[in-house]
């Protein structure tokens, strides 16, 4: 996992910024039930997203294991957030959220502490609460549609092990913590789609263009150089968050 306490002071602007965070937001508000009124933000980052969530009569909260991040969050939501590693234990009392919502952390964690997050989370919401959590989020980068996806999509797919949150996981596991799907919806990464030649240099960064063998990255990146428009960003990314209900 990256060093999010280095990362803490780029991570707005390299993410998206107000607009990413926007669009989320608006996504985590369409699977809300109108009546929540204590949100816990886990994995909360600067706060970006958390701070757009709180409304008259909610309250809104957040934990980040990264200190760095968190000072960032406690700026944008003073006295609402708290340091604390999400997967070892969550400070809510049992059955004290309405909501426990996860932008873009499961896919950060390995399957053990995914699952112990998960039921954290399960643990502290009340009955009919609401889970919701983002899935399949590094998958989407490569499922935008247009000629870089079409390329990249099923050779990174070829180089990637199973994903600790994927969808068919996370319902798994949520289905033994009494946690049913009860609706999903998307959102754009806006500004996040990447040109060609973006691409040619991140992939051998990144943890699947590392597995691959010399002949098949080099492979790849000619077939990425051969592409028109290298300097234009293909479409971006499209994320999905769906929402699970706590049984009664
Ligand atoms: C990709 S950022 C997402 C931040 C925020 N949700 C957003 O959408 O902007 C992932 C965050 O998860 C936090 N994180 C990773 N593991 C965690 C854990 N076990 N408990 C709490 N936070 C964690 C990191 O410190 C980082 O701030």
């Amino acid at each position: 996992m990256l060093d999010y306490d280095r990362e803490a002071a780029r991570y707005d602007a390299t993410r998206g910024g107000d607009a990413r965070a926007e669009a989320a937001a608006e996504a985590v508000e369409e699977l809300l039930p109108r009546q929540a009124r204590v949100v816990v933000d886990v994995a909360c980052g600067t706060g970006i997203v958390t701070a757009r969530l709180r409304r008259p009569g909610r309250r809104v909260a957040g934990i980040d294991r990264s200190a760095g991040m968190a000072r960032m969050a406690a700026a944008r939501l003073p006295g609402g957030v708290v340091c604390g590693d999400a997967a070892a234990r969550l400070p809510l009392l049992d059955g004290s959220a309405d909501a426990v919502t996860m932008i873009w952390l499961l896919h950060l964690l390995d399957q053990a502490d995914s699952a112990a997050v998960l039921a954290q989370a399960a643990r502290a919401l009340r009955p009919g609460g609401r889970l919701l959590t983002t899935v399949d989020k590094n998958h989407a980068a490569y499922h935008t549609g247009g000629d870089v996806a079409a390329l990249l999509g099923p050779v990174r797919d070829a180089h990637t092990p199973p994903q600790s949150d994927a969808l068919d996981r996370v319902l798994g596991v949520g289905s033994g913590l009494g946690l049913t799907m009860s609706g999903r919806t998307t959102f754009a990464g806006l500004g996040q789609g990447r040109s060609p030649r973006s691409w040619r240099e991140v992939i051998p960064k990144s943890p699947w263009g590392r597995r691959m063998d010399a002949a098949t990255l080099a492979e790849l990146g000619s077939r990425l150089g051969d592409l028109p428009d290298q300097d234009h960003p293909r479409p971006d990314p499209v994320y999905t968050l769906i929402a699970l209900v706590k049984q009664d």
